[in-house]
């Protein structure tokens, strides 16, 4: 279950990112051209909160009981922060993943609020760039040293 749960993180990460990106364009062409916020704008972010809480879920579940977990394998007697690859997937990793999650809830919260439609595109887009920005220095992408992992499951 655990190779199943991983291989489903890596290949949401992408559903995750394109949805972003798709939230951003729609937050940037909706303020832009002063655009009503539609249905389909709040669809859109609606998916991207489902796809990042699902990543979140699946991700608490490795860094506790996952092959490396917390409460699976004992800490380095150097010590969390000595080692790259504890200090990145115990701290770092999920710390900047939940802080990027919370800003996407923030933003699909505005497209609920009753706000006018020119601040709720220009809040979600600020909340989605930073929340892109999180999570693309988060990642563990193939061509970091001592964490990198491959760009697909079953690739590395
Ligand atoms: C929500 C956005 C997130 C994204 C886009 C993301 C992305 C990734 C990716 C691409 C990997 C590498 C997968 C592989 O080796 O094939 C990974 C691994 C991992 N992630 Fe996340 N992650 C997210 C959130 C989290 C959170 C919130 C946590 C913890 C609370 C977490 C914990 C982990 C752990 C422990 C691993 C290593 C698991 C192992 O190798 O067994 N992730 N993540």
């Amino acid at each position: 279950m655990d190779k199943g749960l991983l291989d489903l993180h890596n290949l949401l990460r992408w559903i995750l990112l394109i949805l972003l990106l798709l939230s951003i364009y729609k937050a940037y062409s909706g303020w832009k051209n002063k655009k009503v916020f539609s249905p389909g704008d709040r669809k859109t972010w609606l998916f991207t909160l489902i796809a990042a809480h699902t990543n979140l879920l699946i991700g608490l579940y490795l860094w506790l009981w996952g092959r490396f977990g917390m409460l699976k394998i004992p800490a380095p007697p150097e010590g969390v922060t000595k080692s790259k690859f504890h200090l990145f997937f115990w701290i770092e990793h999920p710390a900047m993943m939940i802080l990027s999650v919370i800003m996407i809830t923030l933003a699909y919260r505005v497209a609920k609020k009753t706000l006018p439609d020119s601040t709720k595109y220009a809040r979600g887009l600020w909340l989605f760039i930073v929340a892109l920005l999180f999570i693309l220095v988060a990642i563990p992408w193939p061509f970091r040293h001592d964490i990198g992992r491959p760009w697909l499951p079953g690739m590395g």
